[in-house]
C-alpha cells in the first residue's frame, strides 16, 4: 500500500489513518469555501477544453488512488468547468446560487447516510417539519402532506398523479387508465413549463389531453379562453379533471390570477394544482406575496427550494392538501416494509408511501439548515432584492437606445434584446459570446416568436454591478455581432 493511501485494501472502506483523513477533509472543506468566497474573481462559465473532456472518458478504475490526488483532479478538472450558478453573474434559466450552511448540512447528511424512505428516526421528523413549515406559509391544513423530490418536474408529475387518482379513484392504480371510459383533460397556460406536458405523458393521459390555453398581455392564462375550453370539452363529453396555475412562468416570471383559477376549479369541481417551481416561495417576501393571493386555495403545490430559496441542489417539493389521497395514490404495502408499533420499523408516516421513491436521501437537512440559519424574513428580503435588481435591469433596458424590452417584468425575470438586423441570430450570438466571455450567463427564450435574452436574477449574490456588467457586455458584443452578422 502506498503511504499516502488513507484506506487499507482488504479491510472495510473506513480510513486507516483517521488523523490524516481529518487533515485531508479540512483541506477539502477549505478549498470549497475558498471557491465560494472568491467566486466573483472567476469567470461565470468557461468552455471545457478537449483535454478535460477526454479525462472523463477514461475506463473504470480497478485499483485505488489516494484521496488527495482525486481531490486535486476535482480542483483542476471539475470545479473550474461547472455550470457557474454560484456566481453572481449567472442569470440563466432558473438556477439558485446555493448557500454555505446548506452545503455544510449536505456534508452532515452524507455523513449520517440516512435513508428517508421510512422507519422511525429523526431525519423523517425533519422532513415532516419542513412540510409543517410549508403548511404554515401556504395556510394549508394540518392534514396536508408533503414530500421532497428531485425537482418540480417530479413534483408536477406527482401532482398530476394525485389529481388522476382523485378523478378515477384508487382502482386506476390496478386497472390502468384504459379501464375507464373517461377521457381526462387538464388545463394550463401556454406559458407552462414543458414538464407539465411531460407529466401528462408519463401519467398515461397523453400530451394531447393537456389544453395549453393562450395567455393575455401579462403572460397570464387567459380566463375567458380557459372557461371556453372547459365548456367545449364538457360539451364534447370529455372530463376536465385538473387545472394548473403558474406561480412564476419559466419564460417571464408571470403569475396567473390564482384566486380566479381557484374559483374556476371549485366551480368545475376539478383539482387545482400550482406549479410554483420558483415563484411559490416568494410567499416569504411581503412585497411579492400579494401577487400570489389564491395560492392558499390550491389542492397541491409544486415548488423548488433549490431555486429562490438557495438550498443546494436538489430539493424539490410537493405539498398536497388532502394527505390521505396523496398516500392512496402511492402507498404500496409490501411484506418487507411491514410497519410495527415498536422499534425502528415503527413510525406512522413513511415517505415512501407518498411518492415512487423507496430509498431517499436527506434533502430535508440542507433545507432545514437554510431556513433555521437565515429565517424566512431574510430569505424573503433576498427574494425582494432580486426583484429590485430585475427592475433596475428593466430600467436600464428601457433607457438604452440599443436595447428593447420584450416582456413585462413581474418578478425577477427580464426578457430583452439588442436591436438590429436579423435580431434572432444577432441575440443568440450575443448570448453565446457572453457565456464564453465569462462575464455573465443569461439564457435565451422565445417571446412572441422573437428570440429574447433572458436574465433571471435568482442568485442571492447578484448585485447592481453585475447588472451593469451584463448591460455593458450586451452592448459591446452587440456591436461586434452586428458587424459579423452583416459580413
Ligand atoms: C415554472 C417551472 N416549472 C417547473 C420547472 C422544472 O423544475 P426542475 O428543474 O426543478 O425539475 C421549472 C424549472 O425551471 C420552472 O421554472
Amino acid at each position: 500500500m502506498r503511504k499516502e493511501l488513507l484506506f487499507e485494501s482488504g479491510k472495510n472502506l473506513d480510513p486507516s489513518d483517521w488523523r490524516a483523513i481529518r487533515a485531508q477533509g479540512h483541506r477539502m472543506l477549505d478549498d470549497i469555501l475558498d471557491y465560494i468566497e472568491n467566486i466573483r474573481e472567476r469567470p461565470v462559465w468557461q468552455p471545457i477544453p478537449d483535454s478535460v473532456r477526454a479525462r472523463f472518458r477514461e475506463v473504470v478504475p480497478t485499483g485505488p488512488t489516494d484521496l488527495a490526488t482525486v481531490h486535486d483532479e476535482f480542483l483542476r478538472h471539475i470545479l473550474p468547468f461547472a455550470t457557474g450558478n454560484t456566481h453572481p453573474g449567472f442569470m440563466g434559466w432558473v438556477h439558485g446560487g446555493g448557500n454555505v450552511p446548506g452545503m455544510l448540512a449536505e456534508m452532515l447528511a452524507a455523513g449520517l447516510n440516512a435513508n428517508l424512505g421510512g422507519r422511525d428516526h429523526v431525519p423523517i421528523q425533519v422532513e415532516q417539519q419542513i412540510t409543517h413549515w410549508l403548511r404554515q406559509l401556504f395556510d394549508f391544513p394540518s392534514s396536508a402532506s408533503g414530500l421532497f423530490v428531485t425537482g418540480s418536474s417530479m413534483a408536477n408529475l406527482l401532482g398530476v398523479l394525485v389529481a388522476r387518482t382523485r378523478e378515477l379513484g384508487i382502482e386506476v392504480r390496478r386497472k390502468g387508465i384504459a379501464s375507464t371510459h373517461k377521457h381526462l383533460i387538464a388545463y394550463a397556460s401556454a406559458a407552462a413549463h414543458g414538464c407539465i406536458a411531460q407529466a401528462m405523458d408519463l401519467s398515461g393521459l397523453g400530451i394531447e389531453a393537456l389544453r395549453r390555453i393562450p395567455t393575455n398581455d401579462h403572460h397570464q392564462i387567459n380566463l375567458d379562453a380557459l372557461n371556453a375550453a372547459i365548456a367545449a370539452d364538457r360539451d364534447a363529453g370529455l372530463t376536465p379533471f385538473l387545472l394548473i396555475g403558474m406561480a412564476g412562468t419559466v419564460d417571464t416570471g408571470a403569475i396567473d390570477e390564482l384566486a380566479e383559477l381557484a374559483g374556476i376549479a371549485r366551480r368545475e369541481k376539478i383539482w387545482f394544482h400550482i406549479d410554483g417551481a420558483f415563484g411559490a416561495l416568494a410567499i416569504m417576501a411581503p412585497d411579492i406575496a400579494p401577487l400570489l393571493a389564491g395560492i392558499q386555495q390550491a389542492d397541491s403545490i409544486a415548488l423548488d427550494f433549490h431555486k429562490w430559496a438557495q438550498v443546494p441542489y436538489d430539493a424539490g417539493f410537493i405539498l398536497v392538501r388532502d394527505g390521505a389521497l396523496h398516500r392512496d395514490t402511492f402507498a404500496s404495502p409490501a411484506a418487507y416494509l411491514r410497519r410495527e408499533t415498536r422499534g425502528l420499523a415503527a413510525g406512522g408516516l413513511w415517505p415512501c408511501d407518498f411518492g415512487p421513491d423507496l430509498s431517499r436521501g436527506f434533502r430535508a437537512l440542507k433545507t432545514w439548515f437554510t431556513f433555521k440559519v437565515f429565517g424566512t424574513d431574510a430569505l424573503g428580503a433576498m427574494i425582494s432584492r432580486t426583484c429590485e435588481l430585475a427592475r433596475y435591469l428593466e430600467t436600464k433596458v428601457i433607457t438604452s437606445r440599443k436595447l428593447e424590452l420584450l416582456a413585462p417584468v413581474t418578478l425577477n425575470v427580464v426578457c430583452f434584446r439588442y436591436r438590429g438586423e436579423d435580431p434572432d441570430r444577432l441575440n443568440a450570438k450575443i448570448v453565446a459570446d457572453l457565456h464564453e466571455s465569462g462575464i455573465s450567463a443569461p439564457s435565451t427564450t422565445i417571446i412572441g416568436n422573437r428570440l429574447a435574452i433572458r436574465a433571471a436574477i435568482v442568485n442571492h449574490r447578484t448585485e447592481p454591478r453585475d447588472i451593469d456588467a451584463l448591460v455593458k457586455a450586451v452592448e459591446k458584443f452587440g456591436v461586434a455581432a452586428t458587424r459579423s452578422c452583416a459580413a
